[in-house]
């Protein structure tokens, strides 16, 4: 290069027209958008993947000698799942049955149509629900009204003269357990 010549010009940069710009800002409204809609998606898919099962023990319910033959009442257990602050929501009523042959039938509280706390009527021989009207029989068969089904039931087992539920998760259309 000659001393009175000039270095080269560095390559002009193209300018940015109006179309490049509302493309690229298209591009990334898109992106950001996508975002938005997409995690909740991955979330709900990841959430029904690793859905952990139903959380259920073995609870006493008490003296078996509690639930003479031939009646029903109400018992309720504390949910071994639900942490202190959760008072007295985590106590669980439930209906036990004892046969007049001695065995148990344990019901859920929860009526099958849209989850109203039942209520046992011993003159009748029904359990009923006050929400719309359901009725169940004695073995918690349904009877009339809307609920779909009969009664949840609670397995159950006798250990050294105590009746003990398997409970924890409330039981529903979707999870009978
Ligand atoms: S909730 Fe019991 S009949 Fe509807």
């Amino acid at each position: 290069m000659e001393p009175h010549e000039h270095p080269p010009l560095p390559p002009a940069v193209p300018p940015v027209t109006r179309r490049d710009f509302l493309f690229k800002l298209g591009l990334g409204l898109n992106v950001i958008a996508a975002g938005f809609v997409g995690i909740p998606i991955v979330g709900y898919i990841a959430s029904a993947l690793f859905k952990p099962k139903a959380q259920q023990a073995w609870i006493a319910l008490g003296e078996i000698a509690q639930f003479p033959p031939g009646e029903t009442r109400l018992a309720s257990y504390r949910n071994p799942f639900t942490t202190p602050w959760d008072g007295a929501t985590a106590d669980i009523p439930c209906w036990v049955r004892r046969k007049p042959d001695g065995d148990f039938q344990v019901f859920a509280i929860n009526c099958a149509h849209l989850g109203c706390p039942v209520r046992w009527f011993p003159q009748s021989g029904l359990f009923m629900c006050p929400c719309h009207g359901g009725v169940y029989y004695e073995d918690g068969s349904r009877a009339s009204g809307p609920p779909p089904r009969g009664l949840f039931e609670y397995a159950f087992r006798v250990r050294r003269d105590r009746l003990e539920v398997r409970g924890g998760q409330t039981p529903n259309l979707s999870e009978p357990v």
